[in-house]
């Protein structure tokens, strides 16, 4: 919806929208596009909802147009996430809540091998980077949004300047 509304800026930028799970069921869910009313009242802007879903029932149907732009793999994030290639955003939330520190270290980690140099990435409203891995560093003002860290070679350059 995001792309969708701001498809003036990205101009011609082609824009790919991969969703991952490590089980089928929510995999299949996201695929389908229908939320219930709950979901859709977790933060979802009237407008939005107005624009790009329709009632079915009780649940909330996703535009085709929409679910289209999304592609979906199961992948377990505890696995090597190198042949999902790179990407400039990552929305990684509510998901390091299931795991021990080492493991949050491990995953958050794998993700910051695949952002961009510019990326970012999107943790839920309880977790953080912080205490758990070095590589990645809150970005700008924007709560729970991270960055890479600047490389040792990158920092000494900005001292010296
Ligand atoms: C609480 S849900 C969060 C879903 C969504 N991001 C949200 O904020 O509403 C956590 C999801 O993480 C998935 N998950 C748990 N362990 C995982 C793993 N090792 N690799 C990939 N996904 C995992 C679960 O199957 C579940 O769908």
């Amino acid at each position: 919806m995001l792309v969708a509304e701001g498809r003036m800026a990205l101009g011609t930028r082609e824009v790919e929208i991969l969703g991952t799970d490590i089980a089928r069921e929510p995999l299949a869910r996201a695929r389908a596009g229908s939320y219930t009313q709950f979901e859709i009242q977790r933060g979802l802007p009237m407008q939005m909802l107005v624009k790009y879903f329709r009632k079915e029932g009780t649940q909330w149907q996703l535009a085709d147009a929409i679910r289209a732009m999304v592609g979906f793999r199961e992948w377990n994030l505890l696995g090597d996430l190198r042949p999902l290639g790179q990407f400039d955003v990552v929305f990684c939330r509510n998901v390091l809540i299931y795991f021990d520190q080492g493991t949050k270290a491990r995953v958050l980690e794998g993700i910051a091998r695949q952002l961009a140099p510019d990326g970012l990435l999107y943790l839920g409203g309880a977790e953080t980077v912080l205490g758990i891995t070095n590589r990645l560093v809150p970005s700008g003002s924007d709560y729970g949004v991270y960055e890479l860290a600047p490389t040792r070679t990158a920092a000494r350059e900005r001292v010296s300047a």
